[in-house]
């Protein structure tokens, strides 16, 4: 027993370094990013002269927009030390802090990592932010990361909070930054008054990445994490391939991480494709979860309904009728209104584009618009069952 357990805690991986591979790492050098760093600097270069900015980044999932920014946060902070000026970076996930209180928490366990998590109202919290500030003699940069998931809550003010509080402290000299990142388009979502302080200009989309990127991207990630010779070539060309579908960097390092650890388990000296092609298999329900959770509740009905169609008539199609019929049984299983024949269209063009089906023109003798949709890479079932659990 203690011999299998030693054999296996200690035997030889082909990753030299586990951490390289780890979603919150920040590589030193980033790949194919270079303008939007370089308009960020464009954006931010007031922050030297004291001057408060504010922008927007966005783009699709994996495409860097966290990476980027910590990147720059780090390198302004740095800069701005070398004249003598003080930035204070606060990097805020707002899907693990949700609310204001919540996320202010974060701002303040920056300066003492102490602060009770109870007892204080936002107005106090405030206060005491301008405080640790002052004290400092500092500017703030915060950046609040997923930022769709706090303002999404129409109760939020954190942004109109922060904005406004820079112009309150303005004979003081605080200045404080906002950085807005997500996958959404979150201006619609702030009110006008915050909208006012973030000029439309400000803001920085990333695309998705190309096979070529995406390529470079992990041949990277192999020097970093991977002991050197260990990994076939016919991998990193694999991994692009898979990739590229959604031009996710994420997806692409955890394939790259994944095959690693399965030819550690099988005690092999090399990656191989076939390890890739287990991590897809594997990765597929993770990435399948980040992604559903990104459709609205009708589109996610929409792929209900075409998921429960194949599942329970075990038919590698289902046509666009059919599905629009099961469509509405479904809506009344979650307590929804069907909505129109075109809305329904247009759900099916949204699950489309997010990758999750394939629609195609019927062949001959079927009528005039019918088209047959189907799930080409995630089994029914399991649809089904994430799905469900979504809409409840
Ligand atoms: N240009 C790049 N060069 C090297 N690594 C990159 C690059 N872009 C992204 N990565 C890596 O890809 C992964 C995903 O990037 P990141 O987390 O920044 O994506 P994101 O756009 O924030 O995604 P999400 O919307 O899901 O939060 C990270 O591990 C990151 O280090
Ligand atoms: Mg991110």
């Amino acid at each position: 027993m203690d011999n299998i357990i030693e054999d296996e805690l200690m035997s030889s991986s082909v990753i030299k370094n586990l951490n390289a591979l780890d979603f919150d790492y920040v590589p030193k050098e980033l790949l194919h990013r270079g303008e939007p760093l370089r308009l960020l600097a464009q954006m931010f270069k007031p922050l030297l002269s004291n001057i408060s900015q504010n922008s927007v980044i966005k783009g699709p999932v994996g495409t860097g927009k966290t990476v980027i920014t910590k990147k720059f946060c780090s390198s302004l902070v740095n800069l701005a030390r070398k004249q003598g000026k003080i930035v204070e970076y606060v990097h805020i996930n707002c899907r693990k802090r949700s609310t204001d209180a919540m996320a202010l928490l974060g701002i303040l366990n920056h300066f003492d990592s102490r602060f009770p998590d109870r007892g204080f109202s936002v107005q106090e919290m405030l206060e005491v932010l301008r405080k640790q500030l002052m004290k400092r003699n500092a500017q703030l940069l915060v950046v609040l990361d997923e930022a769709d998931a706090l303002l999404k809550k129409n109760n939020s003010n954190i942004v109109y909070s922060l904005t406004r509080f820079s112009d309150e402290s303005s004979k003081e000299k605080i200045p404080i930054s906002l950085i807005l990142i997500s996958q959404k388009d979150v201006l619609s979502m702030l009110d006008s008054s915050s909208l006012s302080t973030f000029k439309r200009s400000n803001v920085v989309s990333l695309n998705k990445y190309s096979h070529d990127e995406l390529f470079d991207i992990v041949r990277q990630r192999i020097d970093l994490a991977f002991h050197a010779g260990t990994v076939d070539e016919g991998c990193v060309h694999l991994i692009a391939d898979i990739a590229s579908e959604w031009g996710d960097a994420r997806f692409a390092i955890e394939l790259l991480w994944k095959a690693g650890i399965t030819a550690d388990h099988q005690h092999v000296q090399m990656v191989i494709p076939e390890h890739v092609r287990t991590a897809k298999a594997e990765t597929y329900s993770i990435v399948t979860e980040s992604k559903l959770k990104n459709l609205e509740r009708h589109q996610l009905i929409t792929l209900q309904a075409i998921a429960k169609r194949l599942y329970r008539d075990g038919t590698a199609y289902v046509n666009t009728g059919d599905a629009e019929k099961t469509y509405a049984l479904t809506c009344e299983e979650y307590d929804e209104k069907p909505r129109t024949h075109t809305m329904f269209w247009n759900y099916l063009k949204d699950v489309e584009s997010a990758g999750f089906i394939n629609i195609k023109p019927s062949g001959k003798g079927q009528l005039g618009t019918t088209q047959f949709i189907s799930l080409p890479d995630i089994p029914a079932e399991v649809v089904r069952s994430k799905v469900d659990e979504l809409l409840r």
